[in-house]
């Protein structure tokens, strides 16, 4: 399965969703790789931070045919792909291949208003766009304000669903970003942890009828031990909550 982030608008948290996804499902062992495919390298930054990194990332700046895509999906479950901030040749050839395009907005008039002239730019033969599985996701959504509601009511006029889960705008993001971890390793149990791991499960289940059997997640002892450094990470963090 390929998962591209893509938008054309940069800055509205295509990398930190990525990472967050990506970390989600290895949580849920699902065995994946992501690739950095924009030249500003920001996930890989984030990647060398961390010594004992749960994924690996494949820092691809150039050129990304279809071909070299669906080589690496061969060894992969999952192939997350955070795309540069455009709608060019490489990212057409990424939304071609993907099984699920995923746009972050963050509730800002021109942020929507981006976004759709991203969505209108998409390519209609894009494996995505065939099978219906491009998402909106909203981010940075800051509760409790009349922004926050209406950017769903916006995107909701758009052709393209908007996943249910929200995420928010909170320092929990940037502080894991800094420490090259997740926001479920940060700050387990945080808000942020728990709006990701609800999005991961929408993702799965938006993409489980093509999955097979094996893909099933299990629970089994690395999923006790994660847990279990997840504290000790935490317990280093929570100073800096
Ligand atoms: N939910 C959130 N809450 C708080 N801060 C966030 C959130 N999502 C992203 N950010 C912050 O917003 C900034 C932009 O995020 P990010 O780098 O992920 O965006 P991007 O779309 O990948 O940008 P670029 O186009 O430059 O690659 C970063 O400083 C990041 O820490
Ligand atoms: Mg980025």
């Amino acid at each position: 399965m390929i998962i591209s982030f893509v938008n054309q608008k940069d800055g509205v948290g295509t990398t930190t969703t990525a990472i967050n996804l990506a970390s989600s499902l290895v949580r849920k062992n699902h065995n994946l790789v992501l690739i950095d495919a924009d030249p500003q390298g920001s996930a890989t930054t984030w990647h060398s931070i961390e010594d004992n990194q749960a994924f690996e990332i494949i820092d691809h700046p150039g050129e990304l045919t279809q071909a070299d895509i669906k080589t690496i999906e061969t060894a992969y479950d999952y192939v997350i792909i955070d795309a540069p901030p455009a709608v060019d040749e490489k990212v057409e050839t990424i939304l071609k291949t993907s099984d699920l395009a995923i746009l972050p907005v963050t509730p800002s008039s021109l942020d929507l208003w981006s976004c759709k002239e991203t969505l209108d730019k998409m390519n209609p033969e894009s494996e995505a766009l065939q099978s219906g599985k491009v998402r909106l996701l909203i981010n940075r959504k800051i509760p409790g304000t009349r922004v926050g509601r209406e950017a769903r009511q916006t995107l909701d006029k758009f052709d393209t669903p908007v996943f249910e889960t929200e995420l928010c705008q909170r320092v929990a993001y940037i502080d894991a970003m800094k420490y090259g971890v997740s926001v479920m390793q940060f700050a387990p149990g945080s808000k942020a942890a728990g709006e990701i791991e609800q999005w991961g499960q929408e993702v799965i289940a938006l993409l489980s009828k093509d999955m097979s059997e094996e893909d099933a997640p299990d629970n089994s002892i690395a999923t006790l031990y994660r847990e279990e450094t997840d504290n000790i990470l935490f317990r280093s963090f929570q100073n800096f909550l």
